[in-house]
């Protein structure tokens, strides 16, 4: 099963990738986290969309769609895959459908996590994550179990991300509207949108999803 997890920044696409990953063995790519990685080991495709990410743009299509392309393809075995934060425009979108139908491979569902502007602008300012794994956190929805020590692997050492500023924020939000919104009519007229309230708890929307993946 691939699944595309499609909605603003913070809406909670990565927090539930990880969790319906494990439940369906299916293998979470995210764009946003690849390109953090290219930006760490500061190569040439990782300072190009480091300095468009700090402003909160999007990064061009045949940049994504060529690191994507490759993810896809190593995970051809896999059962399924989980798209997070990608496609975000229609030149990415037809893209996909391209790539998925060269692998014979077919797009079952697409998840719209909607969620409000002005809580978007909160959850992403609360954010932080462990800076040794990954795991992410919420200073008021979801802190470690014991506090300042990473629930995955015990590390003490967290970050926020260079991206998570208020006025940042807001132009990543202009981006969704702008860009990538018109994907909603795109997957909506070949009948695999599926719309979901993302503004309940954590767990709240993991069930919600769980009940459009079941019957999948
Ligand atoms: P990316 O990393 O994909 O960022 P994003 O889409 O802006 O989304 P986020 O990762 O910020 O949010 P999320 O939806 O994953 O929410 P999370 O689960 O963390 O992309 C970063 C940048 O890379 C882009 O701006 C762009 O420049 C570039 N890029 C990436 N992909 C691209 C593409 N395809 N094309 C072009 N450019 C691309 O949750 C957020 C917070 O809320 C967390 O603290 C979490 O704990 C908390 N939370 C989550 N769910 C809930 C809940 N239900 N209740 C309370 N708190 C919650
Ligand atoms: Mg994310």
């Amino acid at each position: 099963m691939n699944v595309i997890f499609l909605g603003p920044p913070g809406s909670g696409k990565g927090t539930q990738a990880k969790h319906i990953q494990d439940h369906y063995g299916l293998k979470q790519l995210s764009t946003g986290d690849m390109l953090r990685e290219q930006v760490a080991k500061q190569t040439d495709l990782g300072l190009q969309a480091k300095r468009i990410m700090d402003e909160g743009g999007l990064v061009p299509d045949q940049m994504i769609i060529a690191m994507i392309r490759s993810k896809l393809e190593q995970a051809e075995n896999q059962k399924g895959v989980i798209l997070d934060g990608f496609p975000r425009t229609l030149g990415q979108a037809e893209a996909l459908d391209s790539m998925l139908q060269e692998l014979g491979k077919a797009l079952h569902a697409v998840i719209e996590l909607q969620v409000d502007d002005e809580l978007i602008v909160r959850r992403l300012s609360e954010r932080y994550s462990c800076a040794s794994c990954g795991e992410g956190y919420n200073r008021t929805s979801r802190n470690p179990v014991k506090s300042g020590v990473c629930d995955r692997c015990g590390s003490t050492e967290f970050s926020v991300r260079d991206d998570d500023k208020p006025e940042t924020i807001r132009k990543r939000l202009s981006a969704y509207h702008a860009q990538t919104a018109p994907l909603l009519p795109f997957y909506k007229q070949k009948g695999i949108l599926s719309p979901l309230n993302g503004m309940g708890t954590i767990e709240e929307v993991c069930k919600g999803i769980d009940s459009i993946l079941k019957v999948k």
